[in-house]
């Protein structure tokens, strides 16, 4: 049941989102996957169920893709393992990951309540910065039309989710009011020692851009 039940979530997951264009594609979700299961056995005590699924199906319907219904995720999650014959206990601990594991604001707490939540949350940022999360912001910034950089428009702390949703700053803004904070928010010593290389190359990354904007480079 535990592997058929993963397999069959993976399979249900690349089927859905293979043709997304907005950097929640499988190929997110996958990597997300890959890198829960990673920490997970670099930090022991998680169930390895929990974990996986719940990685799986963080994304599976998105607050900023459906007019910020923070629930969505979560039902969404809970229709499909219930088709499964998942327990509803295992339901509520996937479904409570989910609601847990997204960035609100850099002004804003998103506490876990459990090792598995910490793990798919770590594993979420970490695919979040790095060469993989500069690519995804910019096609994220492209989906929605924003421009690449504005001199004239300051980064801001978002002190509230609904102020964070309602952003539409130039892409670059993206680097200082989140990319370039997630390595400080990591829940894992195992999620820190694989953001450290990924932060310094985001840093060469935005000096680099900043210095060909102006013509200095
Ligand atoms: P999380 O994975 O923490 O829930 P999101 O779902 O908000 O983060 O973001 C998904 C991807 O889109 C991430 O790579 C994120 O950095 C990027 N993204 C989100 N908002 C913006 C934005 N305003 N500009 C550029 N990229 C963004
Ligand atoms: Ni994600």
């Amino acid at each position: 049941m535990t592997n058929d039940l993963i397999a069959a979530t993976a399979a249900h997951m690349e089927h859905l989102f293979a043709g997304e264009g907005s950097g929640h594609d499988w190929a997110h979700i996958r990597r997300v996957w890959l890198m829960a299961r990673r920490l997970a056995i670099a930090e022991p005590g998680a169930d390895p169920l929990v974990t996986e699924l719940a990685a799986l199906l963080h994304d599976i319907a998105d607050w900023k893709f459906h007019d910020g219904d923070y629930e969505a995720g979560p039902r969404a999650a809970r229709a499909w393992l219930a088709s499964q014959g998942a327990s509803e206990d295992l339901i509520q601990r996937v479904e409570t990951v989910i609601r847990e594991v997204s960035f609100k604001g850099l002004g804003v707490a998103t506490p876990v309540s459990s090792l598995e939540a910490a793990l798919v949350q770590d594993a979420d940022r970490l695919d979040a910065i790095g060469a993989i999360g500069i690519a995804r912001a910019f096609a994220y910034g492209g989906h929605k039309g924003r421009a690449l950089h504005d001199p004239a428009v300051p980064p801001v702390t978002h002190d509230s989710f609904a102020s964070y949703q309602k952003n539409t700053a130039p892409t670059i803004n993206h680097f200082y009011e989140k990319l370039l904070h997630l390595k400080d928010r990591l829940n894992t010593d195992s999620a820190r020692a694989v953001a450290a290389e990924r932060h310094a190359f985001m840093e060469t990354y935005v000096a680099r851009f900043l210095a060909e904007w102006d013509g200095v480079d």
